[in-house]
């Protein structure tokens, strides 16, 4: 290695470091605006902007007020936004029905936000969890969440979702064989270019909190958790077997989640496949950073760009973060 040639004093790597311009000069990534994507809550209704109160700072839009809120957003360079709905607990069922229904709330939006903005990209969790009244990703049969029927209802959904117009299917569900499934029956439907984001290393994590307290999915019914589907957060290994099976299955891109603390993974994903990598900055992470900003424990500007270079270093091409907003403003400054 050539590193232990290089010694003191002839070296002294504070001299790079000494002025900003050879400081930006060397740096070896940066942050565009075309490497966030905004996570979206959506609610029914008009003229509807609601607080969360988990996540402060994050709102749930009605479609109306999203299309507003994306004309700034989209002149700052948003480049593309993931989709969550918030379902009203008398439209859930046991099987998420609703989740394949052409009519609701994610199709209408995908619909109303690609006839204004054709160019944004449009993302779409495929899962069933804001949908069912229990809270889990798929169907439950004899006390757990049942494979292969889920399989189908996902599958259903997929192609609501890409007649919708939707640009890129994202499965969040992490059943086995989803991803082989849905490419083959968007191909038989002609969707050959519904490209599938493949939410493949998905751990089963306490760090996605607020996000179901934003979706109104409340607490878990049996089972209590998610871990007989999402990874357990012990296993590195575990999530390079699932990367390469949906790779194989037909994914365009992988997803790691959730972010921070996850990078060794997000950094040995990229660097095993080379293959497009996202990561996801979840609310759990969110809300962290946020109430130690609002207690003036963590410097605002600071710490956010902090984590977001963070992501790129360890390999990410793209980041789902709800600082989205904030982070195009900034950019643009
Ligand atoms: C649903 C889904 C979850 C998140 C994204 N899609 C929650 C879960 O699996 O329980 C979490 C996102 C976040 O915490 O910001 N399958």
């Amino acid at each position: 290695m050539t590193y232990t040639r290089r010694k003191f004093p002839s070296t002294r790597l504070r001299r790079s470091r000494m002025k900003e311009f050879s400081r930006k000069m060397i740096s070896e990534h940066v942050l565009t605006v075309d490497d966030i994507i905004w996570p979206v809550f959506l609610v029914e209704g008009t003229n509807n902007l609601e607080n969360i109160d988990a996540m402060p700072n994050v709102h749930r839009y009605s479609i109306d007020v999203l299309l507003d809120t994306l004309e700034d957003l989209i002149n700052l360079g948003l480049n593309s936004i993931a989709l969550f709905p918030y379902i009203e607990h008398d439209l859930k069922d046991q099987d998420g029905s609703l989740a394949c229904d052409p009519g609701n709330l994610v199709c209408r939006a995908i619909k109303a936000i690609k006839n204004e903005y054709p160019q944004l990209g449009v993302i779409c969790d495929i899962a069933l969890d804001p949908f069912t009244i229990h809270g889990h990703d798929g169907i439950i049969l004899k006390g757990e969440v049942d494979n292969d029927l889920t399989l189908q209802k996902l599958n259903a959904q997929a192609l609501v979702y890409a007649d919708a117009g939707c640009d890129i299917l994202a499965p969040s569900d992490m059943m086995d064989g989803r991803v082989a499934s849905m490419r083959s029956s968007l191909e038989d439907n002609g969707f050959k270019d519904t490209m599938i984001m493949s939410y493949a290393a998905k751990y089963a994590s306490s760090f996605y909190g607020p996000f179901r307290n934003a979706i109104g999915s409340g607490k878990l019914i049996e089972p209590k958790n998610k871990k007989s589907y999402q990874l357990d957060f012990a296993n590195s290994n575990e999530a390079m077997h699932e990367i390469a099976i949906d790779i194989a299955e037909g994914a365009d891109m992988i997803m790691v989640k959730p972010g921070l603390p996850y990078l060794d993974i997000v950094n040995r994903a990229k660097s095993e496949f080379k293959i497009p990598t996202l990561v996801y900055q979840v609310s759990g992470e969110y809300s962290m950073l946020r109430s130690a900003i609002k207690s003036g424990i963590l410097n605002e500007e600071d710490s956010i760009f902090e984590s977001m270079l963070c992501f790129k270093r360890a390999g990410a091409d793209a980041i789902f973060t709800y600082f989205a907003p904030y982070l195009l403003k900034k950019l643009n400054e």
